[in-house]
């Protein structure tokens, strides 16, 4: 089913996976206007095609080096994809509950299950212990203690995830590694946690975990991010740990404009990072751990487009707006931290201009820009593009708004994956009293 390894590519200014036929937009080979008359809008349509290439990229980048990809579900997680995903050599990565349930309903392997979150409860820890998943990520001394006391069956494989204190270079609200971030164990707090382990017979450390951040293009982050993890690994050796794996992160860059150049090379990064662990293993004496990664939005955001309906086009100050029927409550990020959607018309028609996108939220949620028609009025259908990872699963009801339905294209055909929300469904925990 992954074959095509080919990278997912803009063209013709064109997002993956779409198409113009007779001017009209077409998505995994389906119209643009036929999605939305059946589905409604807005609407995410995943491009499963899309998505298998990205995948099959990554897992060739990774075969020559035994890399092992989880796919982080916090992009986008659905029972289906969950499914789909269950038939590729994927890991998974869940976060809570709401994201194990739904790779349990999917008969995702628990074996090929972690279980990540930097602030997880008692019935999440509850479930590692369990043996619903595979092994845990464990962000701080607490957890560490928490998760220790529960253990009495099987031993609980943990990593622990360290903040190797290197900054990405990307946005501030997508960073996770660095002075300034909340997460895992820095260089400090790293003995402790070694320490405490000892004491916790029921835990079994297999490894170390670092993520830097999102959208981040640069190969050296990434060998910097090993060798940090390297580094550990040899204070851990000293203490009497073995680090049997190393998890990298995700984070890798994704292309987000026809214009910008697929800057990311996934080849070279896997193969570098790679390298840069067999250099730190034989310099520091240690065994080569099995090296992974977690990638989110590298393999899922090129597959979505979100379609939206225009439901008023005016003139602001002399300057072209357009309203659509979505909004920040189903796509935060752009009024969230300004991140950059390419939007065009299903429909070319007359001259484009500079038209700014608002969703129809009661806070000024601008999408963005995108050159639209100068015609553009009451529905017109808009494509969003790369709408995959963090749109959907970011989704809440502000204002009371429905989530939008998920529909799946592939080659010419279109299922549904998740149903439009109904107003029961927003009002289903409202008590009456
Ligand atoms: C721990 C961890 N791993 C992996 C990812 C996936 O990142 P991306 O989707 O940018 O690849 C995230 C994203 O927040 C994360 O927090």
């Amino acid at each position: 089913m992954i074959g095509n390894s080919a990278p997912v590519r803009w063209r013709g200014g064109l997002a993956p996976g779409h198409e113009r036929r007779g001017g009209e937009l077409f998505a995994g080979g389906v119209s643009a206007d036929e999605l939305a008359a059946t589905y409604g809008t807005p609407l995410l349509a995943v491009d499963y095609g899309v998505f298998d290439a990205a995948i099959a990229q990554f897992l060739q980048a990774c075969a020559p080096h035994s890399v092992e990809i989880a796919y982080a579900g916090k992009a986008l997680l659905l029972v289906a994809l969950a499914r789909h995903l269950k038939h590729t050599p994927l890991h998974l990565d869940v976060c809570s509950l709401g994201e194990l349930a739904t790779a349990e309903r999917a008969a995702f392997p628990p074996d090929r299950i972690a279980f990540h979150g930097c602030g997880k409860t008692g019935e999440e820890l509850d479930a590692a212990a369990e043996g619903r998943v595979a092994r845990v990520i464990v962000d701080n001394i607490e957890e560490l203690r928490r998760l220790g006391s529960r253990s009495g069956g099987a031993k609980i494989s943990v990593l622990l995830r360290v903040n190797s204190g290197i900054e990405a270079h990307t946005h501030e609200f997508v960073r996770t590694g660095g002075a300034r971030t909340k997460f895992g164990f820095d260089t400090a707090a790293l003995p402790a946690a070694l320490e405490t382990l000892k004491k916790l017979p029921g835990l079994q450390f297999e490894g170390l975990h670092s993520h830097l951040g999102s959208q981040i293009y640069d190969t050296q982050t990434f060998v910097e991010n090993t060798h940090a993890l390297m580094e550990r690994a040899a204070f851990a050796a000293a203490a009497g740990f073995v680090t049997e794996r190393i998890v990298v992160g995700g984070g890798f860059g994704v292309s987000m404009h026809p214009d910008e150049p697929d800057t990311f090379d996934a080849d070279k990064t896997i193969a570098e990072i790679a390298n840069a662990a067999r250099k730190d293993a034989k310099r520091w004496n240690l065994p080569l751990p099995q090296i992974g990664i977690e990638p989110g939005r590298a393999l899922v955001a090129q597959a979505g487009t979100t379609l939206y309906r225009v439901m008023s086009a005016k003139r602001q100050s002399g300057k072209p707006f357009v309203i659509v029927d979505g909004g920040i409550y189903e796509n935060p990020r752009p009024a969230l931290y300004g991140a950059y959607h390419h939007a065009y018309a299903a429909r070319e028609s007359g001259p484009l201009q500079e038209t700014i996108l608002c969703g129809r939220s009661c806070e000024n949620d601008e999408l963005g820009t995108a050159r639209l028609p100068s015609d553009a009025a009451e529905g017109d259908l808009i494509a969003m593009c790369t709408t995959g990872a963090y749109t959907y699963s970011m989704a809440g009801n502000y204002n009371r708004f429905t989530r939008p339905a998920v529909v799946a294209v592939r080659g010419g055909t279109h299922t549904l994956i998740a149903k439009r929300e109904s107003i029961d469904d927003v009002l289903r925990n409202d008590c009456d009293e």
